[in-house]
C-alpha cells in the first residue's frame, strides 16, 4: 500500500550508489508477534526501510511482517547486520546466508558489520563482506559503530563500495567527526537510536520548538537529523508512535531552530554501551 494521496513520499539518502529512505524501523527488542505485525504496520503507513540484525533474534518475524505487509519486496530497503563473533571470512559467509534463509529473501539491501572487532584482522573481515556482496546476497556493504580511523581503514581494504556508518545519533549526542568523515567519503549516517531511547520527549528546547509547528519533541528531534541528510531508524512498539516517527517531512526547522537543537549535544552524550569498539575514542 502507499502513502495516502497528498501525504509527502518518503525521502531518501543516496550514497556510493545505494538509495536508502531516511525514515526506517528500528527492530531491536522487538519479538515474536508483535515485531511481525509493527513491521507489517510500518509498511502500511508508508515506512519502506527495516532495520534488522542476526544478534536481534527476530529477522524470522521480520521476513513475516515483510511478506505480510503485502508491500512489493522491491519497495523495501532491508537491513541486517552481522555480529563481531562471526567476522572469520567462514563464519562471515555462513552467517549472511543464515540471515537470508530466516528473513526467506535471496538478498538484503544492506549487510552491515555491526560493532567493530579487534581480535579479528578488518582485512579478512572485508573481504569476506565484499565476497556476500559478489555473491548477490547483499545489495549493499557497510559497517556500523566504525571510527573515523576505523571508517578510513576499511575503505582502503574493501574492493566494493562502503554505503553506511550507523551509529549511535540524536540531539544529546555529538557525533560531528565522523558525520564529517562519512560525508568525505560520500558515505550515509544512519542514525541508531535517534530518539535517545524515548529521551527526546522530556527536553523542553524540544518540546518547546516542537509546539511552534504542531508537532512532537520526538518528532523534531528526528526532524534535526533528516534535515541533515541522517537517515533515522527509530524503534517502537506502539503503532500510533509508528505514526508519530513517520510524519516529520511536512514541516522545516528555521536555521535559528537547528542552531538551537545543535546546542543540546555534548561529546558524551552516549546511551548505548561501547562494549565491542576496542577504543573508546571516536575521532
Ligand atoms: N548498530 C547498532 O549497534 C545499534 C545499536 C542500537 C540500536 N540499533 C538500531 O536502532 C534502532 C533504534 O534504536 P533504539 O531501539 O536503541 O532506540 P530509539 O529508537 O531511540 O528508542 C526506542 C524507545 O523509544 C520509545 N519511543 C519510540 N517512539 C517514541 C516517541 N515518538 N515518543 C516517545 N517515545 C518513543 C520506544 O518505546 P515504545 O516501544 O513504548 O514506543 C522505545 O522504548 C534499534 O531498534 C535498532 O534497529 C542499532
Amino acid at each position: 500500500m502507499n502513502p495516502k494521496d497528498g501525504e509527502p513520499r518518503m525521502q531518501v539518502v543516496e550514497a556510493n550508489g545505494a538509495t536508502i529512505p531516511l525514515v526506517g524501523l528500528g527492530t531491536w527488542d522487538l519479538r515474536g508477534r508483535t515485531c511481525a505485525r509493527m513491521v507489517e504496520q510500518a509498511l502500511r503507513l508508508g515506512y519502506r526501510h527495516i532495520d534488522t540484525a542476526e544478534m536481534y533474534d527476530n529477522e524470522r518475524e521480520v521476513g513475516e511482517g515483510l511478506r505480510g505487509s503485502g508491500v512489493p519486496r522491491n519497495e523495501v530497503f532491508v537491513t541486517t547486520k552481522i555480529w563481531p563473533s562471526h567476522f572469520t571470512p567462514r563464519e562471515l559467509l555462513r552467517a549472511a546466508k543464515e540471515s537470508l534463509v530466516r528473513l526467506r529473501l535471496t538478498e538484503v539491501d544492506l549487510l552491515l558489520l555491526h560493532w567493530p572487532n579487534p581480535q579479528i584482522p578488518l582485512s579478512d573481515t572485508i573481504g569476506a563482506l565484499c565476497k556476500v556482496k559478489e555473491a548477490g546476497q547483499a545489495r549493499h556493504i557497510g559497517v556500523s559503530n566504525f571510527t573515523v580511523t576505523l571508517i578510513e581503514e576499511a575503505l582502503k581494504l574493501s574492493t566494493e563500495p562502503l554505503v553506511c556508518n550507523q551509529i549511535e545519533l540524536h540531539p544529546f549526542l555529538d557525533q560531528s567527526k565522523v558525520v564529517a568523515a562519512c560525508r568525505v567519503h560520500g558515505m550515509a549516517v544512519v542514525a541508531y537510536s535517534p530518539i535517545a531511547r524515548g529521551g527526546l520527549k522530556d527536553a523542553a528546547t524540544l518540546a518547546r520548538i516542537g509546539r511552534a509547528h504542531g508537532k512532537t519533541a520526538s518528532q523534531v528531534g528526528l526532524r534535526y537529523l533528516v534535515q541533515q541528510g541522517i537517515a533515522v531508524i527509530p524503534r517502537t512498539s506502539r503503532v500510533e508512535r509508528l505514526s508519530e516517527n513517520h510524519a516529520i517531512f511536512d514541516f522545516e526547522l528555521s536555521e535559528r531552530e537547528m542552531s538551537e537543537i545543535a546546542a543540546l549535544a555534548s561529546r558524551d552524550g552516549r546511551i548505548i554501551d561501547y562494549a565491542y569498539s576496542g577504543s573508546p575514542n571516536w575521532d
